[in-house]
């Protein structure tokens, strides 16, 4: 999460929940034996193995200073940032590259959660909050079967728009076109949005957004890109 967006430097992925495990699926530690647990259905699997030396000294140098614990409990932005906000909710990045960043380029009002953003959302995030939400590239789950793990769904897109201050904005990108489809009817349902695009379709890029190493990926295997901007309602 980035504090005061308007110092958003552009080429700096922006805040920020990654999930480190899919908790959820497992049986709760200390969990008595046989006792079921509803499950609930993750938008992410667990990714290993692609953190690099530089990403992982990264991580063990400024993991104390802005990675914040994740704790079922409204966060204090104040006492987070040192500053009550606004602040850019940015969700799906890689923590050992952000931190990478953040030291390269000396970056100070960035504060991580290494948690599912579902539950950072319902727990963490009190209503009217937020500046705005990145939600760049998010899985895409391709396969008509997994198409329930996609992040952008009516009942999350009502918990973002509700942590949203009025006239603060959600952006959304994909490569993948049924999944833009999908983002631009979910988005155009949702009471308290409206589409900043006049015309009520896609958005031209908005210069802020950093070309990412999955749009590339997406572009070289011919993909197009859809970004989605819609505003919550004054
Ligand atoms: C395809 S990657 C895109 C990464 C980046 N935004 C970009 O554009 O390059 C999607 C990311 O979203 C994360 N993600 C998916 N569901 C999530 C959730 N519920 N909470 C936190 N992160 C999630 C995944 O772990 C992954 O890092």
């Amino acid at each position: 999460m980035q504090e005061h967006p308007e110092n958003t430097d552009p080429v700096a992925p922006q805040a920020v929940t990654e999930p480190v495990a899919t908790a959820s699926e497992a049986q709760p530690a200390g969990a008595p034996a046989g006792v079921a647990f509803p499950k609930t259905i993750k938008s992410f699997v667990r990714r290993a193995g692609r953190t690099t030396t530089g990403q992982a000294k990264a991580f063990e140098l400024l993991g104390p200073r802005f990675v914040l614990p994740y704790r079922a409990a409204p966060l204090d932005m104040t006492e987070a940032f040192g500053a009550p906000g606004p602040a850019v909710l940015a969700l799906g990045f890689g923590v050992g590259a952000l931190l990478k960043r953040i030291a390269e380029q000396s970056l100070s009002n960035i504060r991580i959660l290494q948690h599912d953003a579902v539950e950072v959302i319902d727990h963490m995030l009190p209503h009217g909050v937020l500046e705005g939400v990145h939600i760049f590239f998010p899985d895409p789950w391709h396969k008509t079967k997994h198409n329930k793990r996609r992040l952008i769904q009516a009942p999350l897109v009502a918990k973002l728009a509700a942590r949203l201050r009025p006239g603060g904005y959600l952006h959304c990108a994909t490569d993948w076109e049924p999944y833009a489809e999908q983002m631009l009817e979910v988005l155009g349902a949702e009471p308290l949005l409206r589409n900043r695009q006049a015309t009520g379709g896609y958005a031209d890029r908005p210069a802020y957004r950093p070309e990412t190493k999955f749009e590339r990926r997406g572009l070289r295997l011919g993909h197009g890109v859809w970004d989605l901007v819609f505003e919550k309602i004054q």
